[in-house]
């Protein structure tokens, strides 16, 4: 069946090893599917809703870009474009927040745990980021929507708004309610210091995560001292729950080889870290370090980045137009 698929990632630097298992791996399977129309926005607007220097927030939308291109995606076959450039998001954010309600926001775990305990000083935007999210997807009647594990209830949430919306203004599916496309395993890639945090470009410690602009000597390093426990490997899945850290880096492996936790964990069950660590810098390198190259040769070539955006924008943006101003309308604009 035809899928329309639309996911986003933020240009805010670091992307790692989470991004690109929980999310952007899926986006290349799915572009290399030629029945579905695939559309990958760099959501430029999510990014500021904490501060960004202007300057570096320029060259992370462009890194953002290459990113996609270098993992895999072909910009003949999907739309990559950036948020900020199609005015449609904004606005449509600004109606669907007079849908959404206030209780639905309250019981968000990622603004209370991005937010932290100074509540009162996050920036109106971090709360209320999940509906502009709601827009993005809504914009684009997409079907599915691949994310990792922690976009979830924000994607729950957004099935409430399309519903909302269409009961409230009496318009059966107007807005399409879409699926998340979450994969059972590795949806959640933890940092390498660990084991119970997830992996994020926020972490202060580079060493917690593995970026796809790493080179073969970083990639080796972090796994060298990625935290694990004084154990053997684990021979079985019932054994590896309450071991954290091991149970990350076999997911890693499992997720980089297209292989199962199960036999990962047969593969290397009662052998010791060091040796376990080598072949996983072996095939974290094989598939990391041919991305981060091509990362930077993209980057060197700005015109071509800023065309691929320019088109993709054009693109988007005559698909959004059209859905907002069929909003408007039922709104009674
Ligand atoms: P963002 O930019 O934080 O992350 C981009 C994608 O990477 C996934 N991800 C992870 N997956 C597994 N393990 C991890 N440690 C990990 N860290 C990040 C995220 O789940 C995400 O899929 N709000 C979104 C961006 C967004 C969006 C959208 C997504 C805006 N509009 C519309 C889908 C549809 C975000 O901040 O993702």
């Amino acid at each position: 069946m035809s899928k329309k698929i639309f996911s986003g990632v933020q240009p805010t630097g670091n992307l790692h090893l989470g991004n690109y298992l929980g999310a952007i791996k899926n986006f290349v399977t799915l572009n290399n599917d030629n029945e579905n129309k695939c559309i990958f926005c760099v959501v430029d607007l999510h990014a500021i809703t904490v501060k960004q220097n202007p300057k570096e927030l320029r060259n992370n939308i462009r890194e953002t870009v290459a990113t996609f291109i270098a993992s895999g995606i072909d910009p003949k076959k999907s739309i990559i474009f950036n948020q900020s450039s199609v005015a449609a998001h904004a606005e449509a954010a600004w109606i669907l927040s007079c849908v959404a309600r206030m209780g639905w926001l309250n019981r968000m775990t990622q603004f209370k745990e991005k937010a932290g305990k100074d509540k009162e000083k996050a920036s109106v935007g971090l709360y209320s980021y999940p509906v502009l999210m709601a827009a993005d997807i809504l914009l684009y009647d997409a079907t599915h929507v691949p994310v990792g594990d922690d976009q979830k209830q924000h994607l729950e949430l957004c099935r409430d708004i399309a519903q909302k919306f269409n009961n409230d203004f009496e318009v059966n599916n107007f807005l399409q309610v879409p699926e998340p496309l979450i994969q059972k395993e590795f949806s959640r890639i933890m940092s390498l210091k660990d084991g119970s945090k997830k992996m994020s470009k926020s972490e202060l410690s580079d060493l917690s995560r593995i970026n796809l602009t790493d080179n073969k000597d970083q990639i080796i390093n972090k796994i060298k001292k990625a935290k694990t426990d004084p154990l053997l490997l684990p021979k079985s899945l019932k054994e590896i729950d309450e071991r954290v850290e091991a149970k990350n880096l076999i997911g890693i492996y499992a997720s980089l080889t297209n292989s199962t936790l199960d036999k990962s964990i047969e593969n290397f069950a009662g052998k010791n870290f060091s040796e376990f660590k080598e072949k996983l810098s072996q095939v974290l390198v094989d598939k990391i370090e041919p991305i981060s190259a091509e990362i930077k040769k993209l980057l060197a070539d700005q015109e071509y980045l800023d065309q691929i955006l320019l088109e993709g924008v054009e693109k988007a943006n005559s698909i959004a137009s059209k859905k907002i101003e069929g909003i408007k309308e039922i709104v009674g604009f």
